[in-house]
């Protein structure tokens, strides 16, 4: 299997920022864990704050030949209609994913502009939540 994992804007800073919410862990180590995790799989990382870069990244996916794509888009979750049409202009399954159980936080993380074209949504898992969403490609 081969995985591409996006993460969005401000997700860099996993392991700085919010630890109670996010953890202590830096977004390179939760790389590392997923890495060895899918060791006989192919696994591939991108991270940007841009919105634009991330449509971009997702568009030349659809060429790249994986077999899902594993997406925590961050707060563009919430509002980036772009990030929404640039999932829908391709073949390859995307899930959603979240650290944090955003239907337990604020008001405004209780919506999802891409959950409707994304092949499913993981939230709340921590980490894990990376891990779960690869695995359903698995099972
Ligand atoms: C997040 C939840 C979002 O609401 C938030 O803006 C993030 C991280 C998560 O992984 O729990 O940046 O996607």
């Amino acid at each position: 299997m081969k995985f591409l994992f996006i993460n969005g804007v401000n997700l860099n800073m996993t392991g700085r920022r919010e630890k109670g919410v996010y953890g202590t862990r830096t977004l390179d180590d939760i790389n590392a864990d997923i890495a060895a995790h899918f060791k006989g799989d192919e696994c591939v990382f991108y991270q940007s704050n841009i919105e634009g870069e991330i449509c971009s990244r997702l568009h030349a996916a659809a060429d790249e030949g994986f077999d899902g794509i594993i997406l925590n888009a961050g707060a563009f979750t919430h509002y980036s209609y772009a990030i929404r049409d640039a999932i829908s202009s391709i073949d390859t399954p995307v899930i959603e994913v979240h650290m944090s159980n955003v239907h337990a936080r604020d008001e405004f993380r209780h919506k999802s502009v891409i959950s409707a074209v994304c092949k499913g949504v993981i939230a709340g898992f921590g980490a894990n939540s990376y891990i779960l969403a690869a695995q359903s490609f698995i099972l």
